[in-house]
This record gives structure tokens, sequence and C-alpha cells, in this order.
């Protein structure tokens, strides 16, 4: 007898609907698994044998072929278990097939007992069934991914915790009730307990800072150890507004991917900030793997990529990051099929502007030679260097900074500012799918950072002295145009360009 229940794989962050067809026959026992699956769904025989025996039924002694199909979507990991004691129990007569089966797609790994086990991905599987045309789906997911999938609208979850649980729906013996989200549960992180009031002095770091979050550009701090660079940009996610519902799922479903959301977080409710050591891997960095899985580029989708002492990260991983930071995602090519995970961070750095971290110091002298300065600076690439809009020394205080009465700004009242800024951005861009001035193609900037005769004349000079890209001319108009958006003024001004130009000192400094 043949059984079919549908099923359903991640590739990359979509769900694609498997049928899991199920054929017993007579002759010897046998258990095949075929239509492309992994090593480690081929596991899946053995799990999903103890948990049927387990349940309390008969594991058929008889040949058993399973196809997964369509054949060319490589299938990965344990998903596909429950689906498959589903359909061998209803193959093997044990079970009726009832009409609820038909709009029903069932994903959950098998424990040897028979209960269900949490699967990476359930939003992504959620989000793909959400948009289809067809009647409402019923998605029978693990019980403890229940509440993830079900923020997704239009599409029916329910939670199973164990396959004798599912069994017993399926005959009508239980009910097991739709999953509804409960009130967006705050997700807890050391994000909230960082503050800008810490912070003293370094004034015009933070308002680099602040440039930074109100029209999401990339930056860097350089300058002697011990002087805040880590500690500020730390606190870049205390000042960003906080993320809109499409965004908190868009996070949400790169985490779930990745197997990263944070145990009862069904949504991540802030934007992520994230500081990989630079001893990490390629893929660990920008994603891949047997199993694609989603790197630090993604995870810091939305939020802020952080790469703390820049120099120290390997010259090729910095070079990978060119892709992404131009186009917001990040291209994984693999044998059976091209990738494509989002990757729209804010990327943050620091560096020293030395190997002992005193170069230009005059109260310090530099014990670095000359060779291993270039050395060091070497390793940022022009072209990366090029992709960062806000390159801001963090020189050593003077002792009266630190004693100074009045207390420093806090991040609520920084982000209020960055706020409106924002609010400007989002009426000029209103009907592009630009959300922020550092997204702003071409012609959105020809058309929004116009500027005067005095202005004009200003970055021509610039231009010529600096011998800039027009990578660095685009980006350079656009940090000016956050800077008049802090200020809540329509037009670019001369000052408001020229602050946006002392901000590429990096581009003079080292590859002058
Ligand atoms: N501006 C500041 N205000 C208050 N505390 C500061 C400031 N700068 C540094 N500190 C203190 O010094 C410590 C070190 O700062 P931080 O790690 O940010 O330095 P850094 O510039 O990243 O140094 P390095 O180049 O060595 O990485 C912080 O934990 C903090 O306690
Ligand atoms: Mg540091």
């Amino acid at each position: 007898m043949i059984a079919k229940i549908f099923s359903c794989a991640v590739l990359g962050i979509d769900g694609f609907t498997i049928e899991v067809e199920v054929d017993i026959s007579g002759g010897l026992p046998a258990f095949d698994l075929i239509g492309l699956p992994d090593p480690s769904v081929k596991e899946a025989r053995e799990r999903v044998r103890s948990a049927i025996r387990n349940s309390g039924f008969e594991f058929p002694l008889s040949r058993i072929t399973v196809n997964l199909a369509p054949a060319d979507i490589k299938k990965e990991g344990p998903a596909f278990d429950l689906a498959i004691a589903v359909a061998i129990l209803i193959a093997s007569g044990q079970i009726p097939y009832t009409q609820n089966l038909h709009h029903a797609v069932i994903v959950g790994e098998l424990s040897l007992d028979g209960n269900l086990r949490e699967i990476p991905g359930t939003l992504a599987i959620a989000s793909s069934y959400a948009n289809n045309n067809q009647p409402q789906t019923d998605l029978f997911v693990p019980a403890c991914n229940a509440e993830e999938a079900s923020l997704i609208k239009n599409i029916q979850v329910r939670g199973v915790e164990s396959l004798e649980q599912m069994v017993d729906y399926l005959i009508g013996k239980l009910d097991i009730p739709i999953t509804t989200p409960k009130p967006e549960q705050v997700n807890q992180n050391d994000q909230q307990i960082l503050d800008m009031s810490e912070i003293k002095g370094q004034e015009n770091a933070k308002r680099a800072l602040e440039i930074s979050a109100a029209g999401a550009h990339n930056l860097i701090f350089y300058g002697p150890p011990g002087t805040g660079k880590t500690m500020l940009a730390r606190r870049l996610p205390t000042i960003l507004p906080p993320p809109s519902l499409d965004e908190m799922l868009e996070i949400t479903r790169v985490h779930s991917v990745a197997g990263k959301l944070p145990a009862g977080t069904p949504l991540i409710t802030e934007r992520p900030f994230r500081s990989p050591h630079h001893t990490s891997s390629m893929v660990g960095i920008t994603g891949g793997g047997k199993i694609p899985r989603p790197g630090e580029v993604s995870l810091a989708h939305r939020g802020v990529l952080f790469l703390d002492e820049l120099p120290e990260f390997n010259r090729e991983l910095l070079e990978t990051l060119r892709q992404p930071l131009e186009d917001r995602n990040v291209t994984i090519t693999r044998s059976a099929a091209t990738l494509q995970f989002p990757a729209d961070f804010i990327f943050a750095s620091s560096m020293n502007p030395c190997p002992c971290g005193n170069f230009g110091d005059p109260r310090h002298a530099c014990r670095c030679s000359h060779y291993q300065i270039q050395r060091y600076r070497s390793r940022l690439s022009g072209p990366l260097l090029d992709r960062i809009d806000i390159q801001i020394e963090v020189p050593r205080m003077d002792y009266t900074d630190l004693e100074k009465p009045t207390a420093a700004e806090n991040s609520a009242t920084i982000r209020e500012r960055v706020q409106k800024a924002r609010l400007m951005q989002t009426h000029r861009l209103q009907g592009s799918n630009t959300i922020t001035n550092s997204e702003m193609n071409p012609s959105q900037v020809k058309k929004y950072c116009a500027l005067n005769t005095e202005g004009r004349a200003l970055i021509k000079q610039a231009f010529n002295q600096l011998g800039m890209s027009m990578r660095a001319y685009n980006r350079i108009l656009k940090v000016s145009r956050t800077i008049a958006d802090l200020e809540g003024s329509e037009n670019i001004e001369t000052s408001h360009l020229a602050e946006a130009i002392q901000y590429r000192n990096l581009d003079r400094e080292l590859f002058k």
C-alpha cells in the first residue's frame, strides 16, 4: 500500500514542500530512503523504527520504500521524521488516511521514545505557506516550535508533543489546538543595560555614532588602546530605532534557520549586535557549510556587525565582506543550488593606528617599525575602507574630560533624535524599497542630495585632493544628507557636507 504525506524542507531561509511517499510491499524486510537524502536524513530510519515501536505500534516487517519528492531538492536534517512515521503507519494499515491530511504539512524530529524534538527554521517554514492561495494549511510542528511558527498569519499551526498524540489527533481521539501567538516576549539581553551615558568625553565619536545610527552608515573607530572604541561600538544598538514587526520577523527567521533562537524566545524584538572574534572561520562569518546556515553577516541582519580590532582579521575574510556590504545579502554557491541569505547590517569596526597602538600619540612613543605599521594597515584593503562612510579617531582624553560634572547624554535622548531623522528619510523615500539614506541608489542620491554652489566647489576640491572614488563621493553625499536630516534641514548646507568629508580621515592617512 502507498501513503503520501506533505512535509517541508528548508533551503536558505525558504521552505519547500516535500512529498513523503511510502510504499510497503512484500519481500524481505528492508527500509530504503530515496530522493536525494543527505546522510543526516538517512538516520531517520533508526529513529522512526524505534519511535513507532515505542509508541505502541508495529514496525512492519516488509519492504518499505520512502521517497522524498521532488528529487532535485537536497534534503537535510531530521525534520521529515514525523511525516515518515505517519506515512508508514498509514501505508501499513494501522491508521486510516483522513481528510484532514489533505492540507496538512508535518515536520518534526522524533526521539527514540516517540517524543518530538525542536527543529530549526519553523518560522521560515510557516512563512512559506502564508502567502499561497490554496486553502489554509494546517502546519504540524514540534510543540516547542509552535509559538515561533504561529507568528505567521494565514496559517494554522498545531504543536505536537509526540507521535502518539499526532496519531490520536488523526483518528479523532483528541484535538491538538491551534497555537495562538502570545503577546510579544521581549528578548532580554545585555543591550538594555548598556547606555551611552557611561561614556565620558569623546564627543566627536559620539556624534559620529549618532550619524551612523540615523542613516545606517558604516563606521570605524581608530585610536590608541583603552580610549573607549569598543565601548562606543557596543552602544550603537542602544540608539537605533526599535525594529518594525516585519523587521522582527526577518531577524527571527534568520536566527530560526540558524538554530540560534534563544530558548523561550519565539520572536526576537531587538536589533542584533554580532561581534565575531577575529579567529572566526570564513563559513562562520559569511555562512555556508554542508547544510547551508546563515553566518554572522546574516545573523546581524537589520542590526550591527561589529568587527573589533579589524586588522587582526584575516585579509581574505575581510575581502568576502565586500559583496554583502554592497548587495545587502550574501550569496552562497553550492553544487546543488545557489542560495541567498539576507545581510543588511550596519558595519562597525575598530582598530589601533599601529600594532603597539601609540602611533601619532604626542605623549607616548610608538615602538613599531615602519614595516610593522605598513603590514598592519595593509590588512585593510582600499575597497573595504571605501565602504566605510564614517572614519573617526577616538583619541586619548584629557583629565579635565573625566572630571566634568555634567552627566553625558543617555541613549534614550540620542535615540529620539535618531528617530526624528529616520522619519524624515521615511517620508522622503516613501514608495521605494529604500529605508535609510545609506541605501539610496545613485538616482536617489542625485535627486535628494543636491548641493548649492558653495557645496559643489567644496566637494570638487575634496574629490581632487583625496583622489576619491565614485563610491566614496556618493557615500559622502549620503552622510551629509543624514547630517542635514538630524538638523531637520531639507537642504544640504555646506557645513553638513564639510562634516561628512572630514569623516573620511583614514582614506587620507592610510592610503596616501
Ligand atoms: N570614554 C570613556 N568613558 C568611560 N570609560 C572609558 C572610556 N574609555 C575607556 N573607558 C574604560 O576603559 C575600558 C576600555 O575601553 P575600550 O575597551 O572601549 O577601549 P578600546 O578603545 O576598545 O581599547 P583597545 O584599542 O585596547 O581595544 C572600558 O571598559 C571602560 O571601563
Ligand atoms: Mg577595543
